[in-house]
């Protein structure tokens, strides 16, 4: 049977959706959180899958390889770079919406959590069976299970517990000849590759088993707005030299944005929000901050004590009194266009350049730099444990960002030119050797793959930036569970010596 007399058969599965489905077009918009691709043709698979069980996943993969179609895979559709729903060859969409489940041991402090699920309604089933585990991922709450673990994970708990990807323990995992496969049955290299090393890479992860963490019953936040001034330069001076020495229950992390975001055209000002997680009461915090950042001149009145859950929906900006379930919503808050970057830094950064970067973000009206403490935790787990290296001699990560909300081509170019600038200027401040970035954070700018060509070395260049000395061994594993690379994209790992 050819694909096109076999369409009319598939569409008689009720979770294969074919272009002239009607609900094709709703869910190829729905799963773009950055709608900046969504009338390119390389966004229109064949097929949008929505697999309800294991079996039927695997069903697609042998039919794919079967008439030479690519395959996309899809959880929270939160890739940077659109990888999880644009491909440039006949390809098709497995998109895990409909695995979702999340099975919490209270014995064990474990959960089962589908690749499908979101961050957010990970941490709400955990809230609703335990006021005391909680989990650290990320910050918001639409991004999805199955592209966060498989790619790191930073969150606001890492500085205690590490990344995601650190406190997974099993994996359920289909590979490219449709076998199921838990963690002893892929062996221990596999395991550690889809920890960090970009699940597509190297098949479909269905489900990830975590170890849950502690958590107290009072936390505090605070989230401090200071004018990039002189001495608000003096405090984010002193931050980069604090901020990952702390002790590891305090994570504050600095957020610089144009505090005018009118759109009137009017060149802003620039505040840095110090914006905090403290796993303690205010009564502990208080005396901690008066002994290891005095300047900050935090006081009691700025904080407020509440419960880890409610400390996620703070940290995500929602207000006060929201109910939990803001959690459960898919779609990503302020929906609109974006493109992002990131380093990370080893040295402080000198003052001078905290005054350019004034000039800088006031140019964009919602340009952002968000800069998440490291250490801790993080310091203590050797670079080559999982495939994301940045640990301990990284002071903090850099995220760029620019958002805008008018499509069009030129609109767009003006943006992205604007933070290519940006990341330019910051070379010599970052780290150099290489210059680093977050998988998370996907960027195209540092390379990518040629489309039927795909080469080692030259895929070292992009590589050697997200993993360092990690991306040989996660070519080897590729080479082993995927030598004909058939999961393939613009930034996947090529298995070595892959012949094109
Ligand atoms: P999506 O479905 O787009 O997948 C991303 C990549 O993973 C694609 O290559 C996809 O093919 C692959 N993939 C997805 N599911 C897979 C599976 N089951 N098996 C194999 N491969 C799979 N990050 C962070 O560390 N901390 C944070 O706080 C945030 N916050 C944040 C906010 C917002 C608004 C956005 C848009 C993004 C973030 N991120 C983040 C980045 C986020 O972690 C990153 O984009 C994840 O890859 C998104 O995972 P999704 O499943 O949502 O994306």
């Amino acid at each position: 049977m050819s694909l096109h007399s076999s369409r009319r058969y598939i569409e008689s599965f009720n979770y294969i959706y074919t272009p002239s489905s009607p609900s094709y077009p709703n869910l190829r918009q729905s799963f773009q959180q950055n709608p900046r691709w969504l009338n390119s043709t390389s966004s229109r698979p064949e097929f949008i899958v929505t697999p309800y069980s294991e079996a039927e996943i695997r069903a697609a993969v042998i039919c794919c390889k079967k008439y030479d179609l690519q395959i996309r895979v899809k959880s929270g559709g939160h890739d940077y770079e659109g990888l999880s729903f644009l491909c440039q060859v006949p390809f098709i969409i497995i998109d895990l919406t409909n695995l979702r489940s999340i099975s919490v041991d209270l014995e064990d402090e474990t959960a089962w959590v589908d690749s499908g699920a979101t961050v957010g309604e990970l941490y709400y089933t955990i809230a609703k069976n335990s006021d005391v585990l909680g989990f650290p991922a990320g910050i918001c709450p639409s991004v999805g299970i199955g592209g966060h673990f498989s790619g790191g994970g930073i969150g606001t708990m890492l500085r205690k517990h590490g990344l995601a990807a650190d406190n997974i323990i099993d994996a359920y995992f289909i590979d490219v000849d449709g076998r199921i496969l838990d963690r002893e049955a892929m062996g221990e290299d596999l395991f550690w590759a889809i920890r960090g090393g970009g699940g597509a890479s190297f098949g479909i992860v269905v489900a990830w088993k975590i170890k849950l963490v502690r958590v107290p019953p009072v936390v505090t936040v605070f989230t401090l707005h200071k004018n990039l001034d002189q001495e608000c330069i003096q405090l984010v001076n002193i931050w980069q030299n604090v901020s990952s020495k702390l002790p590891r229950e305090l994570f504050i992390r600095l957020v610089f944005q144009n505090s005018n975001r009118d759109d009137n055209g009017d060149q802003g000002m620039v505040e840095v929000l110090f914006n905090s997680l403290f796993l303690g009461p205010v009564k502990e915090l208080i005396p901690l901050m008066e002994k290891s950042f005095p300047e900050l001149g935090l006081d009691s009145k700025d904080c407020s004590e509440m419960s880890w859950i409610e400390s996620t929906l703070y940290l995500q900006g929602f207000k006060s009194g929201d109910p939990l379930e803001v959690l459960l919503d898919r779609t990503v808050q302020d929906k609109s266009y974006f493109k992002a970057k990131s380093d990370f830094v080893e040295e402080p950064i000198p003052e001078y350049v905290w005054e350019a970067l004034r000039g800088r973000i006031s140019e964009e009206r919602i340009g952002i730099l968000i800069l998440d403490p490291l250490g801790g935790r993080m310091d203590e787990i050797p670079e080559s444990e999982l495939p994301f290296p940045h640990r301990k001699g990284n002071l903090y990560n850099i995220q760029y960002l620019v958002k805008w909300t008018v499509d069009g081509a030129d609109e767009s170019e003006r943006h992205v030119n604007w933070i290519r600038s940006l990341y330019d200027y910051m070379e010599p401040y970052v780290a150099r050797s290489p210059r680093s970035a977050y998988l998370n954070y996907r960027d195209l700018d540092i390379g990518i793959n040629k489309p039927g060509d795909v080469d080692y070395s030259q895929a070292a260049v992009w590589g050697s930036r997200y993993f360092k000395g990690n991306f040989e061994m996660l070519a080897e594993v590729k080479s082993r569970i995927d030598p004909g690379n058939f999961f393939t994209s613009e930034q996947s790992i090529p298995p070595l010596n892959h012949p094109g």
